[in-house]
């Protein structure tokens, strides 16, 4: 079945009892056993192991992305962190995307590192960097792509054809575009991870995470991290994103439109230094972005001339968009990465990944595209 079909059914019955069309939120700790001999025949013991109402969106999100089976975790990070404990331990490498998410870099530089892991945060937009960074004991490849925020991309395919043959788990960040538009499973990775807080939910209301598997020998290692780690998604937060996920490529579809308006809007705009946003043929890798996804996304950053004060100027004074953390929600969000979602990063890091003091991250919403451009152009006018 086609892509809306399933984001509405995949993973979801009626309630076999009362016939409910949406899944439950199942409040329970524990599950009542029939037997001792027949233990987990209803497929469920305790809530931190699996969840009915977690399990549910577990099945449509491992069915979006063509994947045999998805774990759901309470952030994004822990999504991560359920990769980087699944697939690492003392003694082995990791390549990261030198352009990932904040979180990511702090959670390795500044937690695993202490445990024996090595990191290489390499440009994995180049794959000649990332084979150049491989070392004997490398064995896991995460890649972000496009990055947050810079919007760097990179070729999906090239970096698992490099993990495949050093038989390395590559893991990409599908965060940013969607199952809807990016399906790396189809480019040969092997482990999809997203911030389901983004464009799954997309309406502020909760924080999640899920990792997606191509393969069982995959799955069951993150599941066993899921359980014995504690940090499977709560059933409130299934269930809002359950019905969240409905109408990902409705939304998907109308932000990213509105997000290509916008950014054509800012590039020829007199104040405008420069904007990044794969969908422009001015963006560096706009090939890449149209070769490996059927759409460019809603995210999209520009410098205004006069660098970091015009930027700070126009952001503490643009009316509807949010000054906010957060992206992909339904709300349009402006955000300075420098001083929120990359903090973490030290300032040589984020100078040498292109991470300007000067960035202003949107996050283009569903508003209508005419009142987003109409604040932008009133916010530009008094830089
Ligand atoms: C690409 C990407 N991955 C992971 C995360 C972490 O997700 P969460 O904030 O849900 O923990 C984020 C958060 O911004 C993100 O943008």
């Amino acid at each position: 079945m086609g892509f809306r079909t399933r984001q509405i059914h995949a993973g979801v019955t009626p309630d076999p009892i009362t016939g409910a069309i949406l899944t439950p939120i199942f409040q329970s700790t524990t599950y009542v056993q029939p037997s001792v001999d027949e233990y987990l025949s209803k497929g469920f013991t305790y809530s931190r192991s699996g969840n009915p109402t977690v399990k549910a969106l577990e099945l449509k999100l491992a069915d979006l992305e063509g994947g045999v089976d998805c774990a759901c975790f309470g952030t994004g990070m822990s999504a991560v962190l359920a990769v980087m404990l699944a697939f690492l331990e003392a003694g082995k490498h990791a390549i990261v995307s030198d352009v990932a998410y904040g979180g990511t870099y702090r959670l390795s530089t500044k937690i695993l590192s202490r445990f024996g892991i090595d990191y290489t945060f390499a440009d994995t937009s180049n794959p000649d960097a990332v084979a150049a960074s491989v070392r004997e004991n490398t064995a896991l490849i995460l890649t972000e792509t496009p990055a947050n925020p810079t919007m760097k991309c990179t070729d999906i395919a090239a970096i698992s054809e490099i993990a495949r043959k050093i038989r390395a788990v590559h893991a990409v960040d599908n965060t940013f575009l969607t199952p809807y538009y990016q399906l790396p499973f189809e480019l040969g990775a092997d482990v999809s991870i997203h911030s389901t807080t983004k464009y799954m939910d997309g309406h502020n209301a909760t924080v999640g995470g899920a990792v997606i598997s191509k393969s069982d020998e995959h799955a069951e290692a993150v599941r066993f991290i899921q359980n014995s780690t504690g940090t499977i998604m709560s059933p409130q937060v299934a269930w809002l994103t359950l019905q969240g996920c409905k109408t990902l490529s409705v939304r998907m579809d109308a932000q990213s439109a509105s997000a290509m308006a916008i950014a054509e809007f800012l590039e020829a705009h007199p104040k405008v230094e420069q904007v990044m946003y794969p969908g422009l043929e001015s963006f560096p890798q706009h090939e890449l972005a149209t070769r490996q996804a059927s759409g460019y996304g809603a995210m999209l950053w520009f410098e205004v001339k006069g660098g970091l004060t015009a930027g700070k100027n126009l952001m503490d004074n643009i009316e509807l968009w949010s000054l906010a953390e957060n992206l992909g929600s339904v709300e349009s969000l402006i955000t300075h990465p420098v001083t929120m979602t990359h903090a973490d990063v030290e300032k040589a890091e984020r100078d040498r990944v292109g991470i300007i003091d000067g960035l202003v991250r949107a996050s283009v919403g569903l508003e209508d595209t005419d009142d987003l451009i109409n604040a932008l152009a009133a916010a530009l006018e008094q830089v």
